[in-house]
Formats: structure tokens, C-alpha cells, sequence
């Protein structure tokens, strides 16, 4: 079979001969860091996977069995707008940049590569997790998860392949080279550097930090370079699941806890305590805020100038696109004080999309509340303040607690075990880790998902083992 036969795409692949020798030379070496780095134990299982097929709304979701090193990583953009114009920023209403613009070469090559780096970070981090599944069902789900980070890589790749020439070719292939947590050759981002193994973990990882992905991509589908826009808008379809794995994965622990609570000791039960949750929360929610950027960002205000980069939801939620002779105001720590300050709107972009996702992850607590609720629990969740455990921008080399004031770095590390996970935690929460596989059944620890997967029932077998 021909190689562009192997590869569902709607980018005219066959008739692409420079993009085509590209992709033969990548792909055998994305295929052996698949073995290598992809989930262990369980390449040549049968799984019931969603393939993106082609962009139709009955082709971007096909369900079948598929053993993941078999999966077609296809190359998908949404399909273009004859018409599409630069939506903000100085060059607003402008036709958009079908090619890369030269000034801003360096800074999207460096945005597709940040981005991108965080597709296979993922998978590594996350490598080991099916062997102590708490269900067939979530097994499948973090199999899905995996082989659709695959193919965000691919998606990255393409656009790098296609519009960056050599140094695209390059990157590509770093991006194969570099591993989470390796001290000498990690993954760009930090939270992607951080050890993914246990199950709560993952949970914590798709609801906060997969949901930074969404409100990024989010931010470029509404670019101006065209390709970039068009990419992240397909990207976004498949992410929709990963954030639902995330947050229904949390809810459900909470929910079993609520359940347990009401029996006695959660911890004597085999239950995650509601504390050790938090901490869980209080750790990725602030890993994952460092991933938007410093507060005041000059980088912020060129992209979205450059119309490379919009706000969430640019065309939909404002009216005015310019952002310029607007005023933020934001808290900044001056003379061990915290103080506002103004700063320029686009200065500010990142603190915005920030923003954003704060009121989104809030609603998904509220939802975990409304859990607690049900089961007659008084006590609550909550996410800790934005400044809290920040190594990112305004915040980083203060302390704060989690309601956000200043303390001292003494007072800090003296309550780190109240606030974030402690090695105990993280102990016990493994301890609870073992593989359940009969179709049907669930861990002690977790409540099952209220349906399955494309309408079939929670016992369906997902995976055959
Ligand atoms: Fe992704
Ligand atoms: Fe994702």
C-alpha cells in the first residue's frame, strides 16, 4: 500500500511529493518510538478505538478494534474558508497568511514545537497506567487518549513538515528524541516532565492540564495562519474526550468517596480521602496554570498584534478585535506587598486565556461538589488561587497560600504537606493501584461512569485481553 493510502487525510497527500518523502522518512521513526514509548504491555491487544477517518462529522469518529501500533494516524484540517481573513489584532480583516509570515517564522515554529512537544510528553508520562486500570472501560479511554496525542504529534508534524522546510524536518524529529522526565534531554514543559503513575494522577493530568490544551489550541484556531487555525479547530473535536476522561475520572473518585464516608474510614475502606484529592488538585491545577505564560507578556501582545494568536473564542465573545488602548488590571507583588497594576491589554493576553480556564475548571468543581452534596457531605473542594505554587511568571518566587496571600517561604514549607501531595500520598494512592480487567467490573476506589462508550453498556469488553 502506498503511503499516502495509509494516511486518512484531507491534504492532498498524494500529490504532495515534498511532504510525501517527509512523512516516509518520519514515520518509521514515530512507529519505533510508538514501541518504545507508547503503553506497555499492550501493543498487540485488540482495542475499541475511535479513528478519525476523514472530517465529515460520520467520518471523524469510526469505531473499531484496532491494536493501537496498527491505529492510522491521519493528517486532518478543518475544511478552509475560501474567504478567511485575519480576525485581530494590526492586521485585522486582512486575507489570512496561507504561508508563514517571515517575520514571525521563529516565534510559530516555536509555538508549533511547544505545542507539539506535549502530544508525545503525554503518552510517555502515562506509558505504565494500563497495567493497574481500575476498569476495562478507563483502559480503553486511556488508550484512546494515547493514540489521539499520537496523532495531535502528527498534526504538528504536518505543519512543520509543510511549512517550515529544513528546520520543520528538524524539529520533527527532535520531538521523537526528547523524553519526559529524562533529566538530560525533558520534555519543553515542565507539568510534562512530572510523573504521571497512578490513576489519579492521570485524572488530575486530563481534567487540568489536557484543559490548558484545549483553551491553547482554542487560542490558535483562531488564528491568522490559516493552516495553524484550521489544524487546532480538529484538534479540538478529539480533545472534548480527553478533558471528559478527566473530568468524569475525578468526579467519579470524588463521588466513591462521598459513598465511602458515609460507611466509616475512607482510608480503612480502600477509598481516596477527600484531602489527599485536593492536594492531587492543588498540585496540577498550578502545574498547569505555569503553562499560559507569564501574566505580562510582551511575547502575548506580538502574537495577537501579528493576529498569530487570538483570545478564547475571538470571533464569538467580542466585538471588538484591536485589544489595543485597553487597560488590565492585575495583583503584583511589590516591596513583599500585594498591589495592582495596570498593564496594557495585550500585554496581559495570557493572564486573560487564564482566566478563561479558571472559570472552567471551577464549574467542573462545582459539579464534584454537587457530588459531595448528594451523599450529604458539608465538606467541599476547592481550587487553590491562581497564585498559589507558581514557578511561572508574577507569582514564581513568592509564596502564597491557597487562598493567595503572602506568606513566607518558612510558612510555606511548613504547611507543604497540608497542601500538596506527600510522598505518603502518593504512596497510598499507588497502593491502591491494581489492574481490574474483568469486563463489568470497577476498583473499590472509583464509581463507575454513569454509560459507556458510544452507547454501549460499562460491562462491554473494550479491550480484549
Ligand atoms: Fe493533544
Ligand atoms: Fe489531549
Amino acid at each position: 500500500m502506498e503511503l499516502y493510502e495509509r494516511i486518512p487525510n484531507n491534504v492532498n497527500l498524494s500529490e504532495d511529493k515534498g511532504l510525501l518523502r517527509a512523512l516516509e522518512k518520519w514515520l518509521p521513526n514515530y512507529l519505533s518510538w510508538w514501541r518504545e514509548m507508547g503503553p506497555e504491555g499492550f501493543q498487540e491487544k485488540d482495542v475499541y478505538l475511535r479513528t478519525a477517518v476523514s472530517v465529515e462529522p460520520e467520518g471523524w469518529a469510526h469505531f473499531d478494534y484496532v491494536k493501537m501500533p496498527d491505529y492510522r494516524w491521519g493528517i486532518f484540517l478543518k475544511p478552509a474558508d475560501a474567504d478567511a481573513r485575519v480576525g485581530f489584532g494590526d492586521h485585522l480583516g486582512q486575507p489570512a497568511y496561507q504561508e508563514v509570515p517571515g517575520e514571525f517564522r521563529n516565534a510559530l515554529r516555536r509555538i508549533i514545537v511547544t505545542q507539539g512537544d506535549t502530544e508525545p510528553a503525554s503518552v510517555e508520562q502515562q506509558r505504565q497506567l494500563g497495567k493497574t486500570c481500575p476498569s476495562l472501560y478507563d483502559m480503553r479511554n486511556l488508550f484512546q487518549v494515547n493514540v489521539e496525542e499520537g496523532r495531535h504529534l502528527w498534526a504538528m508534524v504536518y505543519l512543520l513538515q509543510k511549512y517550515f522546510g529544513r528546520d520543520g524536518r528538524e524539529e520533527a524529529e527532535a520531538m521523537l528524541e526528547r523524553r519526559s522526565g529524562n533529566p538530560d534531554k525533558p520534555r519543553i514543559l515542565e507539568a510534562f516532565n512530572q510523573p504521571c503513575d497512578d490513576w489519579l494522577n492521570l485524572f488530575c493530568f486530563t481534567m487540568f492540564t489536557d484543559r490548558d490544551g484545549k483553551y491553547q489550541l482554542a487560542a490558535l484556531a483562531e488564528s491568522g495562519f490559516e493552516p495553524l487555525a484550521r489544524t487546532c479547530q480538529f484538534m479540538l473535536t478529539e480533545e472534548a474526550h480527553h478533558l471528559f476522561v478527566g473530568e468524569t475520572g475525578v468526579g467519579r473518585v470524588v463521588k466513591r468517596t462521598a459513598q465511602l464516608m458515609k460507611e466509616g474510614d475512607v482510608r480503612e475502606l480502600g477509598g481516596i480521602p477527600l484531602d489527599i484529592i485536593q492536594r492531587y488538585i492543588n498540585f496540577w491545577f498550578s502545574y498547569s496554570l505555569d503553562l499560559f505564560g507569564g501574566e505580562i507578556s510582551s511575547n502575548s501582545a506580538d502574537f495577537f498584534a501579528a493576529g498569530l494568536k487570538g483570545r478564547y473564542q475571538e470571533q464569538k465573545k467580542y466585538t471588538e478585535h484591536s485589544a489595543a488602548n485597553e487597560i488590565f488590571t492585575l495583583m503584583v507583588v511589590e516591596d513583599g506587598h500585594l498591589v495592582p497594576r495596570e498593564i496594557p491589554l495585550r500585554n496581559a493576553l495570557n493572564e486573560v486565556l487564564r482566566g478563561e480556564y479558571v472559570r472552567d475548571c471551577e464549574r467542573a468543581m462545582k459539579r464534584w461538589n454537587k457530588y459531595l452534596e448528594d451523599e450529604g457531605q458539608t465538606e467541599q473542594l476547592y481550587l487553590p488561587s491562581t497564585r498559589f505554587h507558581r514557578h511561572v511568571g508574577e507569582y514564581a518566587g513568592h509564596y502564597f497560600d491557597v487562598e493567595g496571600n503572602l506568606i513566607s517561604k518558612d510558612e510555606f514549607e511548613r504547611r507543604r504537606n497540608e497542601w500538596l501531595p506527600t510522598t505518603e500520598d502518593r504512596e497510598y494512592v499507588r497502593s491502591l493501584m491494581h489492574a481490574v480487567t474483568e469486563p463489568g467490573k470497577i476498583a473499590n476506589w472509583i464509581a463507575p461512569p454513569t454509560a459507556g462508550i458510544k452507547g454501549l453498556p460499562f460491562e462491554f469488553e473494550y479491550v480484549r485481553l
